[in-house]
């Protein structure tokens, strides 16, 4: 970062953690932020969340799994910043709970095109910036279930492995333009994305966690480093936040 202000992008701005995410970065110092989500009512809860005393922020609406849609996430970024110094990449979706043999093609359809194809699509906007620049650092939200078995969730364990890797990949790949990629990796915090859950399948996961369920402002930490200049030597790094879950 060269600028004596940093801009964020924050896809997928509109949920639980996105709306945590939103209100940390917008309230950093010297911070302007573009949030984007899906949803456009999510999107105005956010906003309406942000802190009194912040930087610019900018709002649009974009499917993450639609690559026109994220470049125009990362378009608006340099429109109205001229940068675009950390892309936050958080989108992602659950599918319905069931084994294997009960979940269709589109239930994995789904999952592969938001938690993959949306990292991709973030990462290949972010870099197409971020190159020219010759400085970035790219967060990707993953999760626990990348790296451990949930029983009934299949798609989201193996989409979220995936994204640990992707994160691992482009580390590799774009180290040499000055682009840092990490990931994130939470436990469980209640959230949206929990709806149609039955409460006995939170109450399994809840008791796995050695400091209990957390909530999305315990990740935030992770989050703020990873697109600080404090982690310029933290590329390829899976960071996990979990409570301990994934401890044993
Ligand atoms: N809640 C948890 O326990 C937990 C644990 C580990 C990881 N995560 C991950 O954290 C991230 C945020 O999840 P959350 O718990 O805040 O859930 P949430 O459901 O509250 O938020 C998810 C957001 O993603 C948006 N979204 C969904 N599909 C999209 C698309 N195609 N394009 C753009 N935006 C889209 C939704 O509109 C929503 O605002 C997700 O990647 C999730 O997988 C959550």
């Amino acid at each position: 970062m060269t600028g004596a202000r940093r801009v964020v992008a924050i896809l997928g701005a509109g949920g639980t953690l996105g709306a945590a995410l939103s209100r940390r970065f917008a309230g950093e110092p010297a911070t302007d932020v573009v949030v984007s989500d899906l949803s456009a009512d999510a999107l105005e809860h956010t906003v309406a969340g942000l802190p009194d005393v912040r930087g610019a922020v900018e709002t649009l609406t974009a499917d993450v799994s639609d690559p026109t849609q994220v470049e125009a996430v990362v378009a608006r970024a340099i429109d109205a910043f001229g940068r675009l110094d950390v892309l936050i990449s958080n989108a992602g979706v659950l599918a319905p709970n069931g084994r294997i043999h009960n979940l269709s093609v589109d239930d994995w359809d789904r999952s592969y095109r938001v938690n993959v194809l949306g990292n991709v699509n973030g990462i290949k906007a972010a870099v197409g910036v971020m190159r020219p620049q010759g400085s970035g650092s790219i967060v990707l939200t993953a999760s626990v279930a990348g790296m451990t078995a949930w029983s009934h969730a299949a798609p989201y364990c193996a989409t979220k492995a995936a994204v640990i890797q992707l994160a691992k990949v482009a580390a590799v790949e774009y180290a040499r333009d000055g682009i840092r990629v990490n990931c994130v990796c939470p436990g469980t915090f209640l959230s949206q994305i929990h709806d149609g859950l039955p409460p006995e399948a939170i109450d399994a996961i809840a008791v796995k966690h050695p400091l209990g369920l957390g909530s999305a402002d315990d990740l935030l930490g992770a989050y703020s480093y990873l697109a600080s200049d404090a982690a310029r030597w933290t590329t390829g790094a899976a960071i996990v936040v979990d409570g301990g879950y994934a401890a044993p």
